[in-house]
C-alpha cells in the first residue's frame, strides 16, 4: 500500500530504526528493492529524481512503483520524489501521485548554487502549503552536502553544489536547524552531516567518526520531532569496485560511508538513509562480469538479472543494518 513518509517514518522513531531511500530509474532497481523488501518484511522508500523522470519519462516511472504495490500489497511503499529544484516540480510530483516529495532549497533553482536562507525557507513553506494540503510529506534541507575530509560536494552530475565546500556550509547549524522547521513546519529534515553525493566521499580507508555524529545528536536534541535525513549514504562496496576494475573498469581508489557510522545516526535520530550509488556499483559490475565471461550470450535479460540479483543483496544488507527488516 501506498504510505506517507511521515506515516512511515513516525513508526520508524517510534521504534528505533532507520529506513534506507532507494533511488528508482528502471524495472531491475525496483524489482530489486521490493524483492528484498519482501524476503526481509521491510517498508520501502523508493525514490525519483528529476534525472529518473528524464530517463524512463514520468508515466512509465509512476507505473513502474505503482506495479511495485500492486505486486506486493503487503509492503508498505512511500513514493518520493527526491531533490525537488522548485516549488513547480513538488507540485507535479504531487499531480503524479507522489506520497512524498524533496523540496531542496539549500540549493538555487539550478541545483547547484548554494541559496542563502531566505530562499530556503521561502520556497519551503510554499511546497509544503501544497503538500500538505494534499496529505503529501515534504522533506527539507538545510545545508550543503560535503565530504568532511576533501571539502568537495561529490562528483555526480547535476546534484549538489559545484566546487570546493567550506567546513561551516557542510555542518547543519543546530539552532537554525529548528529555526528553519518551526518556519517551515517539514516533516522531514536533510542536515550535512559530512556525506556527499557519487562514488567519490574519501579518499582513504574511513576510520572512527568519518560522519559528525555530535552535530547529529544536537540537531536531533534540537527538533526531536523532525526526522532526520542523510543523503550521500552509499558505502561504495570494495567488493564491487574489484569486480568493476578486474572486468575491464577502471574506478580510482574511493571509499564510502561505513555502515556502522550510519547505524550510529540512526541512533541519534536519522530515519530516512538516501542510497543511490551503491546500486549502480553493483549493477554495473554484475553486466561486466557477466558479459566478460559469457562472450557468446546477447540476451539482456540474462545479464540484467545478474543485475537484479547484485542489487537485491545490497537492499537485503541495508534493510537488516538499519533495523528495516520485520517492521512492514
Ligand atoms: O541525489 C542524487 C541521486 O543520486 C540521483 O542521481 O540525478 O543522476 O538521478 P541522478
Ligand atoms: P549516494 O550517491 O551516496 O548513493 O547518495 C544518494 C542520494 O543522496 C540521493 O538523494
Ligand atoms: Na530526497
Ligand atoms: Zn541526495
Amino acid at each position: 500500500a501506498l504510505i506517507s513518509l511521515r506515516q512511515l517514518l513516525d513508526h520508524a522513531a517510534e521504534h528505533n530504526y532507520g529506513v534506507p531511500a532507494f533511488n528508482v530509474n528502471n524495472l531491475e532497481q525496483m524489482r530489486a528493492i521490493m524483492e528484498a523488501a519482501s524476503k526481509t518484511d521491510s517498508p520501502v522508500i523508493v525514490q525519483a529524481s528529476a534525472g529518473a523522470r528524464k530517463y524512463a519519462g514520468a508515466p512509465f516511472l509512476r507505473h513502474l512503483i505503482l506495479a511495485a504495490i500492486e505486486e506486493f500489497p503487503h509492503i508498505p511503499v512511500c513514493m518520493h520524489q527526491d531533490h525537488g529544484t522548485s516549488p513547480a516540480v513538488c507540485q507535479r510530483s504531487i499531480q503524479l501521485g507522489f506520497s512524498s516529495v524533496m523540496m531542496d532549497g539549500s540549493l538555487k533553482e539550478d541545483g547547484k548554487t548554494p541559496a542563502d536562507y531566505d530562499y530556503n525557507v521561502r520556497v519551503t513553506q510554499q511546497a509544503v502549503a501544497m503538500a500538505h494540503a494534499c496529505g503529501v510529506s515534504v522533506e527539507g534541507e538545510l545545508g550543503c552536502l560535503g565530504s568532511l575530509e576533501t571539502g568537495e560536494a561529490g562528483e555526480e552530475d547535476g546534484v549538489g553544489a559545484e566546487g570546493k565546500l567550506t567546513h561551516d556550509q557542510m555542518l547543519t547549524d543546530p539552532e537554525e536547524a529548528a529555526e528553519f522547521v518551526a518556519a517551515t513546519k517539514v516533516d522531514a529534515l536533510a542536515i550535512a552531516c559530512g556525506t556527499s553525493h557519487g562514488a567519490y566521499k574519501f579518499t582513504r580507508p574511513p576510520t572512527g567518526d568519518i560522519l559528525a555524529i555530535d552535530r547529529i545528536k544536537e540537531i536531533h536534541a534540537r527538533i526531536p520531532s523532525t526526522h532526520l535525513v542523510m543523503h550521500g549514504s552509499s558505502s561504495v562496496p570494495q567488493e564491487w569496485l574489484a569486480v568493476i576494475n578486474q572486468f575491464g573498469g577502471d574506478i580510482p581508489e574511493t571509499y564510502g560511508v561505513p555502515v556502522e557510522q550510519i547505524c550510529e545516526g540512526i541512533k541519534h535520530g536519522v530515519r530516512k538513509v538516501n542510497i543511490d550509488t551503491d546500486l549502480r556499483l553493483a549493477s554495473t559490475g554484475a553486466v561486466r562480469k557477466f558479459l566478460a565471461e559469457n562472450t557468446r550470450e546477447f540476451d539482456p535479460r540474462k545479464f540484467l538479472a545478474k543485475t537484479t540479483e547484485a542489487m537485491r543483496d545490497i537492499c537485503i544488507a541495508r534493510y537488516e543494518a538499519f533495523g528495516t527488516a520485520g517492521q512492514a
